[in-house]
């Protein structure tokens, strides 16, 4: 079924309840800004009941909103315009396929990276969506043995990250599909993308990434996976850094885990197992 059925669901019912409210309630308020916010809101409230991801319940509001500013001409249509194809050229990158929006490898999360990445490595460290180079910035001056280099489809995130880490000398992005990528290359790939991503993810490494290579993993733990090495960068569920040594193409795809563990099952039994050297 569609992913988009509860976002619209959220937004449907969200001007229905509030143009109710309004008409039985507070008659002033029809047609007015206010009964956008008012829809806005119950919009936002739904996504989260629907247990949509935490960055929906704003982007419900801001819909509602700005679907009252285009039809009362609040903005002129260009600058609609604008500010759509700057989202695209931003955000476009996760829309499609194995939704993987940009947000950002926080600096919190730099000492999980670090122990996640063994420190005697050489060669070149991929960061397969790149986002505005989060990444490359804070990770490459810790570990300059390594070849920074990052892969990104939004093409103006791109050009962004790319600027950023060229003026700090912290590797290259370029513009591009990671499904399409050559991970073969790579010591060190990293990915921060969607839980969606991570099991076609995984496949392609273990196709195409050398024996004793790692893939390092932000957030989303490879699903029937277990990792080498996880550590935690905060109390949320989500806030782990998880490290899998491939095994090298043609060989078995890694040690299934037959309790699919949980994120932060994984974790908790990390904290045992031994670093990556
Ligand atoms: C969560 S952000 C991570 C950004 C960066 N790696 C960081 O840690 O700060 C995910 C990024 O992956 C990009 N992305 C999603 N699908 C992609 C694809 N198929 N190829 C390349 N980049 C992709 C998105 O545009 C987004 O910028």
């Amino acid at each position: 079924m569609s992913r988009w059925w509860p976002a619209l669901t959220a937004q449907g019912l969200g001007w229905i309840l509030a143009m109710f409210i309004v008409r039985e309630l507070e008659p002033a308020w029809q047609g007015t800004v206010l009964e956008a916010g008012l829809a806005g809101a119950w919009a936002a409230l739904l996504s989260h009941r629907l247990r949509e991801p935490a960055w929906r319940s704003p982007m419900q509001f801001a819909f509602s909103v700005a679907l009252y500013a285009g039809q009362h001409s609040v903005v002129p249509p260009p600058l609609w315009a604008g500010a759509f194809a700057i989202s695209m050229l931003l955000f476009g990158g996760g829309l499609t396929g194995r939704r993987a929006p940009l947000y950002l490898t926080q600096a919190r999360a730099v000492d999980a990276l670090l122990a996640c990445i063994p420190e005697n490595l050489d060669g070149v460290c991929l960061d397969v969506g790149a986002g505005l180079g989060s990444f490359l910035l804070q990770v490459a001056p810790l570990r300059p043995r390594l070849t920074f280099r990052g892969i990104e489809r939004a093409p103006l995130t791109a050009l962004l990250g790319d600027l950023r880490c060229r003026l700090r000398a912290c590797g290259r992005i370029g513009l591009g599909d990671l499904w399409h990528a050559d991970l073969s290359e790579a010591s060190v790939v990293y990915a921060f993308l969607s839980p969606e991503a991570m099991e076609a993810l995984w496949t392609k490494a273990v196709q195409e990434m050398r024996t004793d290579t790692w893939l390092v993993v932000n957030a989303f733990a490879v699903p029937g996976q277990t990792p080498e090495r996880s550590e935690r960068y905060g109390d949320g569920e989500s806030e782990v850094v998880y490290a899998y040594r491939l095994p090298g193409p043609g060989r078995a795809a890694g040690r299934a885990d037959p309790a699919g563990a949980r994120p932060a099952d994984a974790a908790m039994g990390s904290r045992r197992s031994s670093a990556p050297r």
